[in-house]
């Protein structure tokens, strides 16, 4: 098994790695950006990148299925399925802000056994493995121990919605605001996992986002000795929308956080 996911995980680096390196080629050049909603963007690079993933792997393993952001694949019920982020941080690609990633998860029997993030812009390649650790450029991560909150730089996102819906993250945010050191919103969930892996950050919340943006994410957060949970501290599955991801130090001080109902206005 191990040897089998070792030959998977290659692949996964080697593409992203080629995907990488054509969305820094296409970085600040002219491109077709098309929406997909009123506030969410696809560039002709997220299309492209997602081709130059899905086809490498089918091409290196026919058996297996995919879930990705940009195409609909058929679900043929495989042991192994994909989970495909080609590009995590559209808006700020579209904008030529330097700041995305690419994000590819494989799940064998409904569990995600390996995750990839890598930052193109930063030359960094974040890897794990179930049950083997996290890795970054080929050492060993771990989460912070910083605590408590009030001492944590933490990271969150707002939906696309966030204009017309009533579960915009707007409340949360300012409650984490006024009780912890700071908030990073960079605009890219995988990296934001990421960096809680490898300790830059201490926490991460957000809601409404899809098993692509975080199911390489949260497998490198738990691999890096961190936590991750629901909004009600239960066990997280990528197809949950609301996702708390901690160094485990300050994971109850974050849910307590997210349990306050105090309306926006009485704050
Ligand atoms: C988005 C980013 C962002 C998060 C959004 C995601 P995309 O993914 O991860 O940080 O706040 O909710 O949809 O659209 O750039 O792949
Ligand atoms: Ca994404
Ligand atoms: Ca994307």
């Amino acid at each position: 098994m191990t040897a089998e996911i070792n030959r998977f995980l290659a692949k996964a680096q080697q593409l992203a790695e080629e995907a990488g390196q054509h969305q820094r080629a296409k970085l600040w050049t002219p491109l077709n950006i098309e929406h997909k909603g009123a506030m969410d963007l696809v560039t002709e690079v997220d299309r492209s990148s997602e081709e130059l993933l899905v086809g490498g792997l089918q091409r290196a393993f026919p058996e297996h299925d995919f879930l990705a952001e940009e195409n609909l694949y058929p679900d043929r019920g495989k042991s192994h399925k994909w989970i495909i982020d080609p590009l995590d941080g559209t808006t700020n690609f579209a904008h030529g802000f330097p700041w995305f990633a690419v994000s590819m998860a494989l799940k064998i029997e409904g569990v995600v056994v390996l995750g990839v993030v890598h930052h193109p812009m930063m030359a960094e390649m974040f890897t794990a493995i179930k049950g083997e650790g996290a890795i970054l450029n080929g050492s060993r991560i771990s989460v912070s121990s910083r605590s408590p909150l009030r001492s944590s730089l933490l990271a969150t996102g707002f939906p696309y919605d966030n204009a017309t819906e009533p579960e915009n993250n707007f409340a949360q945010f300012v409650k984490f605001q006024t009780r912890c050191r700071g908030i990073r919103r960079a605009g890219a969930a995988a990296l934001d996992l990421a960096y809680v892996a490898a300790g830059r950050l201490d926490g991460f919340w957000e809601c409404k986002l899809k098993p692509w943006d975080v199911a390489a994410g949260q497998l490198l957060v738990t691999e890096a000795g961190g936590k991750v949970t629901g909004y009600s501290g239960e066990p997280y599955s990528v197809y949950n929308h609301r996702i708390v991801a901690s160094n485990g130090v300050i994971h109850n001080e974050m849910l307590a956080v997210l349990a306050d109902r105090t309306p926006i206005e009485a704050l």
